[in-house]
């Protein structure tokens, strides 16, 4: 019997959004017993972002969703599937995903979340070729967004000081062109189900005064296991992907990896005997984004000039789960398209609809609320040494 012929998939846009407030490893001296020599030797983190009052889950991936689109070429009428990747949610129901739909302007696209922690956009990217490969979608979109700051507890010094907010989006296209095959590994290992979890707010453990009283609607983690599964499986999985495409780790490029620990980083080089500068490093910025994490490393490694097309890229992750992922691929797209679209799509533009009659008690947990109060810090491309004191045009004004 004849194969069925399969589409072809091509990765066509790209975009990230991260909020413009600042957490640095001083700020969380001042809450934890902690030090920046600990967390950076320990983890390589230096700051995270934190989303503000007014932004959510749904807003940050809307906008890291638009900017894709933007790099694509395309119009958000365009998408016809849009798979959104989280573990924090705006609400239970309905889905971030249909949130994100109606804020970019879509009508015909279906939506829906996947949960498969910091895996989860790997996940949702193998959910969406699928999707293509079978003919029943054009244009799809995969979204990585949290907001992981709302459900951290600012006592716990072992968590609280590695994780940070904010969204990565691609555009996945259905081509008429031959492309080199793609390798893709997912796995599932459930006996580290509760090594990271967050234990109340589902059906087992209701939300109730006492599971607040109790502190368990904040994501808790056994460090040390975790870190074992995750320097074992992130080679391992990377590895299978590879051996999917065709390819052996001689012939990778670049590896996108998880931005949770650089240690974790530095073992993954040494498991597959490749160089630090084959693996894209950005957690010192952002700290660990869970399924934000892939898609934001992606468009900023590729904005970067790191990804030129040809060059056989994996973008590989690991989470609560415990889960693993990884996507073995060519590049095929121009890697500037992507250069314009933070200034094309500007997050005062995009809102996300709340209902008129009700309004959400005040999100911002009390240990950020100094933090989120004070000056957002001047973006790093606005050079201020010419500027005369006076002078009408201080403020960077983007180019759209
Ligand atoms: N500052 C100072 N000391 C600390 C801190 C801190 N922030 N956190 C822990 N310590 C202390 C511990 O209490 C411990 O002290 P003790 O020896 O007196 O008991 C000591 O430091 C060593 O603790 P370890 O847990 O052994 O430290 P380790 O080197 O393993 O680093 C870390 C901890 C960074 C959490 C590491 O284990 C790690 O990165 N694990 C993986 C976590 C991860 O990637 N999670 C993401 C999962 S993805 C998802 O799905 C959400």
């Amino acid at each position: 019997m004849s194969q069925p012929t399969q589409q072809s998939v091509k990765l066509t846009g790209w975009g990230r959004y991260a909020p413009s407030q600042v957490l640095s490893n001083a700020d969380l001296e001042r809450m934890v017993d902690t030090s920046d020599e600990w967390i950076v030797s320990r983890t390589g983190i230096r700051e995270r972002r934190v989303a503000a009052a007014h932004e959510t889950t749904a807003s940050m991936g809307a906008v890291a969703a638009l900017r894709a689109i933007h790099t694509a070429g395309l119009q958000p009428e365009d998408i016809d599937i849009i798979i959104l990747a989280t573990l924090t949610p705006d609400y239970w129901m309905p889905s971030t995903a249909a949130l994100v739909k109606e804020a970019i302007g879509n009508t015909k696209a279906f939506a829906f979340d996947v949960m498969a922690a910091c895996s989860g956009f790997v996940y949702g990217y193998a959910t969406a070729s699928a999707y293509i490969q079978a003919g029943l979608a054009k244009h799809a979109l995969v979204i990585g967004a949290e907001l992981l700051t709302r459900f951290l507890d600012y006592t716990d010094r072992s968590t609280c000081i590695l994780f940070g907010d904010g969204a990565g989006a691609v555009v996945l296209s259905a081509s008429d062109e031959p492309v080199s095959p793609v390798g893709i590994e997912l796995t599932t290992e459930p006996q580290g189900a509760y090594m990271i979890w967050l234990p109340a707010g589902g059906s087992k453990s209701p939300p109730s005064p006492e599971t607040i009283a109790r502190g368990e609607h904040k994501i808790r983690m056994e460090g040390r296991e975790t870190y074992r599964f995750a320097t074992r499986t992130l080679a391992s999985t990377a590895l299978a992907a590879v051996g999917k495409a065709g390819w052996t780790q001689d012939d990778v490029d670049l590896i996108i990896p998880h931005q949770a620990n650089v240690r974790i980083i530095e073992a993954v080089a040494k498991g597959l005997d490749l160089p630090m500068d084959k693996l894209y490093v950005n957690l010192d910025k952002y700290g660990n984004t869970s399924a934000a994490s892939v898609p934001i490393a992606l468009a900023e490694a590729v904005n970067e000039g790191r990804v030129d097309v040809g060059d056989r890229i994996v973008f590989v992750a690991f989470g609560a789960g415990f889960t693993s992922g990884a996507v073995a691929m060519e590049w095929t797209a121009d890697p500037a398209r992507g250069r314009t679209a933070d200034d094309a799509v500007r997050p005062e533009d995009v809102t996300v609809r709340a209902p008129i009659d009700w309004d959400s008690v005040d999100p911002i947990p009390p240990a950020l609320a100094e933090i989120l109060a004070r000056p957002l810090p001047l973006p790093a491309e606005l050079d201020l040494s010419d500027v005369v004191p006076g002078e009408p045009e201080l403020v960077h004004q983007p180019t759209r």
